[in-house]
Parts: C-alpha cells; sequence; structure tokens
C-alpha cells in the first residue's frame, strides 16, 4: 500500500489540474450507507421502485419513495465530514484541485470546507425539495418535519403540487450544466482521482474514463474492485478516509518516492 500511496503523491506533484470525483463509498465513514454494498441502500429497497416516472404517475409510487427517503436522509442529516472529505480540502489548499464531481447528494464536501464553487453535484442534493409544478423550494428539514409527524405523501403548501427531493432519480434527465461541464473539465484535466464509487451508474461513470481517454492520469481509490480498475495508472484497495490521509501527508511531507 504504502508504494501505491506515494506513487498517488507523486501524481498529484507531477498534475497542474486534479479533479476529485466521489461517490457514495466517500461518505460511508460519515455512517451514510452505500447503494450496491452489502446493507446498501439498493440492498434493502429495490432502486425499479423509485423511477421518476413511477413517481410522477402514482401516489402509491410517492409513498413508497418518502417512505424510503425519509429513512435515508436522517444519517444524512446527522453525518459529518469525514478524514476523506477533509484531505480533498487540504488538496484544494494545494491549488492543484481543479473540481470535486460528485455523486454525492449529502452536501458533506462542501460541510467539510470545499469551496461551493468547486464541487459540481452531478446528482443533485438532498438538502432541499421543490415542488414540480410552481418550482417553490423548501428546505429538506421542513418537509422532514411533515414525514416525521405522519405526513405520507408532502404537497406543495402554495399549489399543492408534487413535491420532491431535488436530487436526481433514475429515468431522471441529468442537470445539463454540471454534466456539461463536468466533462469539459474532465477533458481538460491531467489527473482525476476516483473515491469510493462503484462507477456502474451512467452518464457518471464515463466522466473518469473520458479524462483519461482526453490523456489525463487515472486513480482508483475504492474498497472494492471497479470496472474501471484496469483503466487506472494507480488502484487502492482501501478505506477512503485512511488512504486519503495517507497521499495528503505524503504530499505534505515532500518526501519523494
Ligand atoms: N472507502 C472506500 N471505498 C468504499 C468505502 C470506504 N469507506 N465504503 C464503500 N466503498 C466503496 C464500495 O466498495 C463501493 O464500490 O464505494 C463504492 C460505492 O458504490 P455504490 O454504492 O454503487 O455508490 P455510487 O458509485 O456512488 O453509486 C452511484 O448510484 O444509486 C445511484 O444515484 C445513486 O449516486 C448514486 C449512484
Amino acid at each position: 500500500m504504502e508504494e501505491l500511496i506515494q506513487r498517488v503523491v507523486e501524481l498529484i506533484r507531477q498534475s497542474k489540474k486534479v479533479i476529485v470525483f466521489t461517490g457514495a463509498g466517500v461518505s460511508t465513514e460519515s455512517g451514510i450507507p452505500d447503494f450496491r454494498s452489502p446493507g446498501g441502500v439498493w440492498h434493502k429497497y429495490n432502486p425499479e421502485d423509485f423511477y421518476y416516472q413511477k413517481f410522477i404517475s402514482s401516489e402509491e409510487s410517492r409513498e413508497k419513495y418518502w417512505q424510503m427517503s425519509r429513512e435515508f436522509y436522517e444519517p444524512i442529516k446527522s453525518a459529518q465530514p469525514n478524514a476523506a472529505h477533509r484531505a480533498v480540502v487540504e488538496l484544494e489548499k494545494t491549488g492543484k484541485l481543479d473540481c470535486v464531481i460528485t455523486q454525492n447528494v449529502d452536501n458533506l464536501h462542501q460541510r467539510a470546507g470545499s469551496s461551493p464553487e468547486k464541487v459540481i453535484e452531478l446528482h443533485g442534493t438532498a438538502v432541499s425539495v421543490s415542488c414540480l409544478t410552481c418550482r417553490k423550494k423548501y428546505p429538506r428539514e421542513e418537509i422532514q418535519s411533515w414525514l416525521l409527524r405522519g405526513v405520507r405523501v408532502p404537497k406543495c403548501d402554495t399549489c399543492g403540487g408534487i413535491l420532491k427531493p431535488d436530487t436526481v432519480s433514475f429515468g431522471q434527465a441529468m442537470p445539463p450544466r454540471e454534466t456539461e461541464e463536468s466533462f469539459r473539465r474532465a477533458r481538460n484535466c491531467d489527473l482525476l482521482i476516483v473515491i469510493g464509487s462503484s462507477l456502474v451508474v451512467q452518464p457518471a461513470a464515463s466522466i473518469p474514463l473520458e479524462a483519461r481517454e482526453s490523456g489525463a492520469k487515472l486513480v482508483i481509490i475504492n474498497r472494492d474492485p471497479t470496472y474501471h480498475d484496469s483503466y487506472a495508472e494507480v488502484v487502492i484497495h482501501g478505506p477512503a478516509g485512511e488512504v486519503m490521509d495517507r497521499i495528503m501527508d505524503g504530499l505534505k511531507s515532500g518526501n519523494r518516492a
């Protein structure tokens, strides 16, 4: 592991424009379950039930969605950034970080101190809810309090419209600006570091490959193997917090491989 850590330190040193690409695995050490690991969200719930088309087409689907969301939001609400999030803040301070592209909706990069303008939330955010009719926006906390008081399907208190968290559901259109900017920046970086993603969900999972095909070096830090491991310059199968801590220590210590 130490040798792999040093190789990543060297790659960061040689780079001017580094992108950090994160998934749910960067937040499990903050107590938020990921999706596809044993005990993950999709081991408890069937993702087929949460497609956008189902959500907007039936009250029953919305009730099922909000039941899952009410449970999923609690660990997000109480979570604190962990060592991996803090390491990304440290990387930003080196001036080499171009941006953080995250699939996460937990706002933990920003809460750790990453500059909000450097964080691209590809799958939206869980901290706000919008009416799909009048676009009124609510803090998630408010809607969570409705749900905890027994409301089964929250409705807009202005127009009666359907309320939905500002996250991107399966089958829902990706946010155009965030998606376009992520691919554009991936084409212009010289190093992309994946932290905690199985890299199975598209189009997000194509972003690291876009960077590599544009000449950037690819590093993957993930507890389990991913389908993209063979494309990476360095692959570290280990815990995000510890690995990122050691990489930043190596970078700061100035020791060479
Ligand atoms: N350190 C390193 N890796 C970890 C850790 C950890 N502490 N905990 C989990 N992992 C790894 C797991 O091995 C797994 O491969 O993180 C990965 C998380 O993968 P997924 O659960 O598939 O999450 P993600 O890749 O973010 O999913 C993408 O799918 O369900 C949708 O919209 C949702 O944004 C999400 C998207």
